[in-house]
């Protein structure tokens, strides 16, 4: 350790973290600022609950490395993201130290489960405070944004809407509340299709889409009148309303995608049955929909009542591994080393 002055009045330099996946029923995809991460589109998501990310972070003085394990293993694929999100903590608190990130996850990463989201909401919330940097969460919300773009979601609880924002320093592109989880508390079941981890990832597959999709302008043009049918949704607690233009934003940014040349095709057999047994609960009064992002995974949103027998419809679609289930929680929020660990 150095005798750097600043280390000793920032205390431990260590902060633990916690933030959830998000999903979003108004779906971000496309870059008006790759750099930035600014999005072409506005969003609307929820925060889920027992899904996590659960993060350490070191800032050592005197040291220049940054070290990042995952699930107890070096991560090099998202190394390069790891340190650009610690350099733009470090620019904001004027060090330059080096920092040892443990971060932990308890569901499978890369396959359309918003790894990414929860990932950089943790790591930009336990950062952010090891530093000593007091953020407020619209402040976190920005940086997460520019470590992956969902991530800025993450940062909030319940349900979110982040902006897409006109101005070209990203300022008021930023995720806020709708409506905190308890006031409207649906559930989620996650039909697991497989553990694979996806061909194309997110930033490239925005990116061919933005490039080549033939659907790119009305995508854009027609992403405002679903984000205000959502949200006014939300607020009245319009299940069905909120059923139709989930559903309808889902496939309308699969379209898109699919319609990139070389297309984007996200999903398998078994994502697709789940849609039609989806739609044959909902035809038969249960309140259920889906949405999938960029994976072959089918999320469910339902009413909690409705929970076990979407589970169990999910369970016994050919080619299902697993179903998970989630309620919706809070945001990304300190930890202690003994939740760490638990
Ligand atoms: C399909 O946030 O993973 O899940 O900003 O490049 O890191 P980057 O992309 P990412 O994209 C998520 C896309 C999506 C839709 C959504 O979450 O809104």
């Amino acid at each position: 350790m150095s005798a750097d002055p600043r280390a000793a009045a920032l205390g431990p330099l260590r902060a633990a973290a916690q933030a959830q996946p998000n999903i979003a029923l108004v779906k971000y995809w496309g870059k008006r600022d790759a750099a930035l991460n600014l999005p072409v589109v506005g969003s609307i998501s929820i925060t889920l609950d027992s899904l996590w990310t659960r993060t350490e972070v070191r800032f050592v003085p005197g040291s220049t490395l940054d070290r990042f394990s995952f699930n107890g293993r070096t991560h090099d694929v998202e190394m390069k993201r790891v340190v650009a999100c610690l350099d733009l903590l470090r620019q904001r608190a004027g060090v330059t130290w080096g920092a040892e990130v443990d971060s932990l996850n308890n569901f499978p990463t890369a396959a359309g489960l918003a790894s990414s989201a929860s990932g950089f909401a943790a790591l930009v919330c336990a950062g952010s405070q090891a530093l000593g940097l007091e953020l407020s969460e619209t402040e976190r919300s920005l940086l997460a944004r520019r470590c992956s773009g969902s991530a800025a979601r993450s940062v909030f609880g319940g349900y979110v809407e982040w902006a897409r924002g006109e101005l070209a320093d990203g300022s008021d592109s930023v995720a806020r509340l709708l409506l905190p989880a308890a006031a409207w508390p649906l559930r989620v079941a996650v039909a697991i299709t497989s553990t694979v981890a996806k061909e194309v990832g997110s930033s490239e597959g925005m990116r061919r889409t933005t490039q080549s999709s033939p659907f790119q302008a009305s995508w854009i043009a027609t992403q405002e009148a679903d984000l205000t049918m959502a949200r006014n949704a939300i607020l009245a607690h319009d299940f069905d309303a909120l059923a139709l233009v989930s559903e309808h934003n889902c496939l309308k940014m699969h379209a898109l995608a699919l319609a990139a040349q070389p297309g984007l095709l996200y999903w398998n057999g078994a994502t697709v049955e789940c849609m039609h047994r989806v739609r044959a609960l909902r035809r038969e009064g249960v309140p259920v929909f889906f949405t999938v992002d960029a994976g072959p995974q089918l999320k469910a949103v339902c009413a909690p009542q409705a929970i076990e027998q979407v589970k169990a419809v999910l369970n016994g679609v050919p080619g299902v591994l697993d179903v998970l289930d989630a309620g919706l929680g809070a945001g990304a929020r300190s930890i202690s080393n003994a939740e760490l660990t638990t």
